[in-house]
């Protein structure tokens, strides 16, 4: 019953950003396109890196991207292997894992001792944004206003899947969820804005605007 209705609110809270965003039916579609069906997506639950990963790579060009509060940097790792420029900048300095589950060949995979992501080990500033086409934000503590408003600034595209309000410069009002009140704040800053949800376990809904970055699909907008 629990799960039913945390299944309805999220549908919900989705349909909600869509509407805040104005997403057409048409546009929202595109953005869905090759996540895994049903039957195979609830195995995933945990595999929120691997799961984004797979999202990023099968609707943008490999492009210059900043891991925004990326961890231990399995996300920009799995990027990097995908012909992409990753940099961690998160600023609690931490390796990456020794292994992690392929989901495609659902076998486990060793990562070499030798493998390395670059690294900023600080707080994100809007002005790093400079260096990179594209801001990916997975549950980035207080990092996510900086996102939207640098993105904005230097025609970045930005993915994020805010959490918690923790440590940003603006809270919600009552009644309106952060990510419909980040939302309405990234469409006030000029971005196009879609949303999507992978399913993964915790906030899995995530607000993306392409920028400058190449999409791999055609029809959908390419500039916001
Ligand atoms: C909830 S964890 C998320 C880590 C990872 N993205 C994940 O999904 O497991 C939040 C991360 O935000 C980092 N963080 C905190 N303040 C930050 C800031 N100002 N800029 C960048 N990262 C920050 C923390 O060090 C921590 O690694």
């Amino acid at each position: 019953m629990a799960k039913h209705k945390d299944r309805e609110f999220s549908q919900a809270l989705f349909d909600s950003v869509q509407r805040i965003t104005g997403a057409a039916a048409a546009d929202a579609a595109l953005w869905t396109v090759g996540t895994l069906p049903a039957g195979e997506l609830r195995k995933m639950k945990q595999f929120r890196f691997q799961l984004l990963h797979r999202w990023l790579t099968e609707h943008f060009a490999p492009c210059r991207v900043a891991d925004i509060a990326g961890g231990k940097g399995l996300l920009a790792y799995l990027l990097q292997q995908s012909g992409w420029e990753a940099v961690v900048i998160d600023p609690s300095p931490q390796g990456l894992p020794d292994k992690y589950k392929d989901i495609s060949s659902d076998r486990r995979v060793r990562v070499p001792v030798s493998a390395s992501v670059p690294r900023i080990d600080g707080g994100f500033t809007g002005q790093m944004a400079r260096h990179f086409d594209m801001l990916v934000g997975l549950h980035a503590h207080g990092c996510n206003v900086a996102v939207i408003e640098a993105a904005a600034a230097y025609g970045c595209g930005f993915v994020l899947l805010p959490c918690c309000v923790i440590d940003e410069p603006f809270y919600p009002p009552a009644g309106v969820h952060w990510l419909e009140s980040l939302a309405a704040y990234a469409v006030s800053k000029g971005h196009t804005v879609y949303s999507f949800q992978l399913n993964f376990k915790g906030q899995n809904i995530g607000l993306c605007a392409p920028g400058r970055c190449h999409l791999r699909h055609a029809g959908a907008h390419d500039s916001g």
